[in-house]
């Protein structure tokens, strides 16, 4: 069969999901959730998120200068995916859906309370791809806890990490496999 090109990304899943959280330049925390969202570079740290434009998040990163990316798991799922409402800049999702703010270590914008990891990251640059901007973050700081790292990898079988499909589908990676590599 042939597939609408338009639907590539509904092939390229489950995607890790995120969300995440900014400051405005007045100080109103944002939060939203993404599942464009990947490692990009090892040496230095990199990550990039797809953002439409205009968004909150996007706007943000780049007047603020940084953000924090938090894996979405089972036990924050559904309020992670409820900070996709869309609210003004002066408002912040996090009061709005009962997330909880906790002060991160090496940047302003507010790490996830109920997240059992916070990735703090410094913004690097952001680029046009078509109708998104690809929002690059420096990595500054990770904090964790302890149950949610195993083997220095997220702990899936412990946490299960929520993954992307399409609309309201969703996966939950709770099962590692080992395939041998040469
Ligand atoms: C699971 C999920 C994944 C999403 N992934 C993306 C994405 O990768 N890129 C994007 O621009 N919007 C994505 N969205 C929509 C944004 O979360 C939504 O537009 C949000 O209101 C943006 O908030 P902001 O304006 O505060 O940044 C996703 C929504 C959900 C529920």
């Amino acid at each position: 069969m042939t597939v609408n090109i338009g639907n590539h990304y509904k092939l390229l899943a489950p995607r890790p999901t995120v969300c995440v959280s900014t400051l405005s330049s007045d100080g109103t925390s944002n939060l939203a959730p993404f599942s464009f969202a990947t490692p990009l570079s090892f040496d230095p740290p990199l990550l990039g998120v797809s953002v439409g434009h205009g968004k909150d998040t996007l706007l943000n990163a780049r007047e603020t200068e940084d953000f924090v990316v938090a894996p979405l798991t089972s036990r924050w799922k559904e309020k992670g995916v409820r900070a996709e409402i869309s609210l003004g800049r002066d408002e912040s999702e996090f009061e709005e859906i009962g997330l909880t703010e906790n002060p991160s270590k090496e940047v302003d914008s507010p790490s996830i309370k109920e997240a059992p990891i916070n990735i703090e990251c410094e913004y690097w640059d952001d680029f046009k791809a078509g109708d998104h901007s690809l929002l690059v973050g420096k990595v500054v700081s990770i904090s964790a806890e302890e149950e949610a790292i195993k083997n220095g990898r997220i702990n899936l079988e412990g946490m299960g990490a929520i993954g992307h499909v399409t609309g309201e589908e969703f996966c939950l990676s709770d099962v590692t496999i080992k395939i041998e590599r040469e």
